[in-house]
């Protein structure tokens, strides 16, 4: 009889929020599950909590080297990669007295090319087999601009434009991307979140919804569903229609 072998990924913001919960369970689901982020202590506990099958990579996804080495190194050791969820990501208020360019550029490091280094550190692999799924976590603040995201919406915006571009030379290829596009999940980041958080979904179920949305290789993965539909069909509107309606909903 053939011994199933267990399929690998590699996580990155592995040690908090949706990544964090998505690495154990795949680790449940027999997965083997590199997980990468800044803080090793984070990872390390990520490990813990899984009790087995999770190795901690810590890394800064804006060090393309890094990434490079890592995604060589997880190969190394634990096996070609199947999957590969591009989650780290930081998110950051801007209000008008606080707006400096520093924090626009720190948010396209981390999360626009970030991503980028990902997708680069593992393509010439997934290539060569013809195989491997890349998953990229964007946000529904990519859809258009909403009230103090001007920093945090246009690197999202970008996730999802290069998610749908690649598409078109992937597939071709037999590699795999999704989008994942939340709504609002209750993580650290949004932990500390002082405005209307509508739809608040709790951690456990949103992690359901990405994984069932990985299994089925869907393109876009969205949840919660009502929310983003809703958001979907602002995304439509006419701007005579667009600012005074999101004017209505956020107060701003
Ligand atoms: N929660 C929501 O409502 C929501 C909605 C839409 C989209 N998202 C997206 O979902 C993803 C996960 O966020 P989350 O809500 O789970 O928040 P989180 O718990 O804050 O997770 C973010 C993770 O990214 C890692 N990270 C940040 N900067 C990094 C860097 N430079 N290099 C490597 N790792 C880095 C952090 O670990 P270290 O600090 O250890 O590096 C952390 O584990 C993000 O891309 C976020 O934009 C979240």
């Amino acid at each position: 009889m053939q011994t199933k072998l267990a399929r690998i990924a590699w996580i990155t913001g592995g040690g908090s929020g949706i990544g964090q919960a998505l690495t154990l369970k795949l680790a449940r689901e027999g997965w083997k599950v590199a997980v990468s982020g800044r803080r090793p202590e984070a990872l390390q506990e990520t490990a813990r909590l899984a009790a087995g099958n999770v190795y901690a990579y810590p890394l800064d996804v804006s060090d393309l080297e890094a990434m490079r080495q890592t995604a060589a190194r997880i190969e190394s050791e634990l096996g070609p990669l199947d999957l590969v969820v591009l989650n780290a990501g930081m998110g950051q208020f801007v209000k008008l007295d606080n707006l400096r360019a520093e924090t626009f550029a720190a948010h396209m490091r981390v999360n626009y090319l970030g991503v980028v280094n990902g997708i680069d550190a593992v393509l010439a692999a997934f290539r060569r087999r013809h195989a491997g799924h890349i998953v990229i976590v964007a946000s529904v603040a990519g859809y258009r601009g909403v009230p103090r995201a001007a920093a945090y919406g246009p690197t999202k915006a970008a996730l999802i434009n290069l998610a749908e571009s690649l598409r078109f030379d992937l597939e071709r290829e037999g590699i795999r991307i999704s989008v994942c596009n939340p709504g609002f999940v209750e993580t650290p980041m949004t932990a500390g979140n002082r405005v209307p958080m509508p739809f608040l979904m709790n951690l456990q179920a949103a992690t359901e919804a990405l994984y069932r949305g990985i299994m089925k290789q869907k393109f876009e993965i969205i949840f919660p569903r009502r929310f983003v539909l809703l958001l979907k069909l602002f995304r439509c509107l006419p701007y005579a229609l667009y600012f005074p309606v999101i004017r209505k909903f956020t107060g701003r």
